[in-house]
């Protein structure tokens, strides 16, 4: 039987690991690692210093790295596309798995943030598991995910008592507008500023970029004065950077 480690390692900052991540990054002995693009660059930067940082120096293990498969945000409905990028995804873990993992090893698939929360590692694994072709058992070391970074950092709640939240991304944000009914939305995967369109709408707006790293930037206030701030922000540091991760809480202001 071949093992596998999916390790949520908290989204940007080595601090956010827990004392239960780093048990299971010392019993790793290959981490799966996909490669591409600058913001991958930093990605895969972060998880070698965790490595570097929380394993015993006398525990030997190496990195697999293989390409992460092409993707076009462009190529069609946007389900249909992670669907295929999915399947894309899954033939490469399985090319390591065959290749890299030895039957009795364990191998380490490190995730941003949380595995539970936009992230399909569980899901392709899980499919690969239940497809016979691997022997293989996994689990799952949960993360802390940018929306607790997000909280933390603005010193925030993410609910309002005995409220609902909606967690949603930028795209449906800005397809169907405020949530019928929501009281507190937490957005991600926002690459068009959704939270823009709502700029009329009496909210509060609780953003944040690279949290948890040294780029971080936080702004808070009511939408209607700190949307123009966050629009300027946000296009200088993705100029400077050349990519780009936030995440934003919004709520509700006319309610207590
Ligand atoms: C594919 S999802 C992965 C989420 C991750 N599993 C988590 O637990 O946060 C990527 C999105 O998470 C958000 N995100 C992740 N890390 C972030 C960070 N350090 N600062 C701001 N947003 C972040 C952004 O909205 C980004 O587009």
């Amino acid at each position: 039987m071949k093992r596998i480690l999916i390790i949520g390692i908290g989204a940007g900052n080595p601090d956010y690991i827990t004392a239960q991540a780093i048990a299971a990054l010392n019993q790793v002995d290959v981490f799966f690692l996909m490669d591409k693009g600058e913001a991958k660059q930093a990605m895969i930067a972060l998880r070698r210093d965790i490595c570097t940082r929380f394993i015993r120096p006398d525990r030997r293990y190496r990195f697999a790295e293989a390409r992460s498969p092409d993707w076009s945000r462009d190529a069609g409905e946007y389900g249909t596309v992670i669907d295929g990028l999915n399947r894309d995804k899954q033939a490469v873990f399985e090319q390591l798995i065959g290749a890299e993992l030895q039957d009795g090893q364990c191998a380490g698939i490190l995730v941003w943030g949380d595995p539970a929360l936009y992230d399909s590692t569980i899901r392709i694994i899980d499919s690969i598991a239940s497809s016979g072709r691997h022997a293989i058992d996994y689990e799952v070391i949960p993360g802390i995910s940018s929306l607790q970074a997000l909280t933390a950092r603005h010193r925030t709640t993410l609910n309002r008592i005995g409220r609902p939240v909606e967690i949603t991304t930028g795209r449906r944000l800005a397809a169907g507008g405020w949530p019928a009914d929501a009281d507190s939305v937490f957005v991600m995967l926002d690459a068009d500023q959704a939270f823009a369109r709502l700029a009329g709408a009496d909210l509060d707006i609780f953003w944040g970029a690279y949290i948890g790293t040294p780029d971080e930037i936080l702004v808070a206030g009511r939408l209607a004065d700190v949307a123009d701030e966050i629009t300027r922000k946000r296009a200088a540091a993705r100029a400077a950077h050349g990519w780009i991760m936030d995440s934003y809480l919004l709520r509700r202001r006319d309610r207590d």
